[in-house]
């Protein structure tokens, strides 16, 4: 039996937790800046047709306008500079927060002696934060790669500045990956990753872009796959939703086709 003071104080309470679980009043975008990976290169990207991540909104505008002429970003100073965005997304998933950070390529060179090459390409990352509202932490993070993902957990990626999960770039195909290394081919983890005396490197929390369906940047409200050279923006592929994510995609075997669960922690359990 509860009294109507009783009555009041639960009814507060689910209250409470409601605004909670609807994460009102928390800035997501500082969460974003936290937790928003390291990026290191290849000490070839930037050679010819090597290409670092370019600004999407400038290659849309670009193919808009009838040209479509290879556009491979081989500037590195664009990057120290932070002139290139790093798209992001942030979900509440009840006590989890999901962050995916996405990288724009305008172009993919071959991963091997001749094959693999195309125009525009989007690889991600998501980080998962545990208890974002009474204790966060980082925990797991989703390295995508060529069609497919995997999943680590703490301890078997690397981290910069204790909060930014370091993610290795593929030279050619520029899958994420939380290893460097690579053997040259196009199979599924061999693109190159050697960082090299170069030390290539981007602090994406720079510059930082949300993807938003409300966006005025034009290019995240199409939906067509035109202008991605046949693939979809992260905006409409099915990985949106945050919340219902896996954690691997592919063989558990290494093959050289996908086999992301080869690699993965969890399986491909929920993220
Ligand atoms: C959220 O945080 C960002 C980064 O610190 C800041 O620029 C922005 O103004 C904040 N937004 C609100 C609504 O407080
Ligand atoms: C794509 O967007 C257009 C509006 O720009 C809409 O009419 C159409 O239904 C959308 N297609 C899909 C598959 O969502
Ligand atoms: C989306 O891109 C397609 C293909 O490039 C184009 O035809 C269409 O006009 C664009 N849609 C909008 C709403 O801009």
């Amino acid at each position: 039996m509860y009294s109507h003071g009783c009555l009041g104080i639960l009814v507060g309470w689910l209250l409470l937790l409601q605004l909670v679980s609807l994460g009102e009043g928390v800035n997501l975008t500082e969460f974003a800046i936290r937790y928003a990976p390291y990026l290191r290169f290849d000490q070839k990207e930037g050679d010819s047709e090597m290409c670092f991540p370019h600004n999407a909104a400038d290659y849309y505008d670009l193919r808009m306008s009838g040209d479509s002429s290879r556009q491979c970003n081989e500037d590195y100073n664009s990057i120290t500079e932070n002139q290139v965005p790093t798209y992001w997304r942030a979900q509440i998933c009840h006590y989890h927060l999901h962050i995916a950070y996405w990288s724009f390529f305008g172009y993919n060179h071959d991963c091997d002696c001749c094959s693999g090459e195309r125009d525009a390409w989007w690889e991600s990352v998501v980080v998962k934060i545990r208890d974002w509202d009474l204790g966060e932490h980082l925990h797991e993070v989703r390295f995508g790669q060529k069609h497919g993902w995997y999943t680590r957990i703490p301890g078997h990626y690397e981290v910069q500045e204790d909060t930014h999960p370091v993610a290795y770039v593929g030279k050619t195909s520029h899958g994420f990956y939380h290893d460097d290394g690579g053997t040259g081919t196009c199979c599924y983890f061999e693109d190159w990753r050697n960082v090299g005396g170069a030390d290539d490197h981007m602090e994406t929390w720079h510059n930082l872009v949300e993807l938003t369906p409300d966006s005025e940047e034009t290019w995240m409200t199409n939906n067509s796959t035109d202008p991605w050279n046949g693939i979809l923006s992260p905006l409409f592929r099915d990985d949106w939703d945050l919340c219902n994510l896996n954690g691997c995609t592919g063989s558990s075997l290494q093959v050289c086709g996908t086999c992301g669960c080869h690699k993965s922690d969890t399986d491909d359990d929920p993220f």
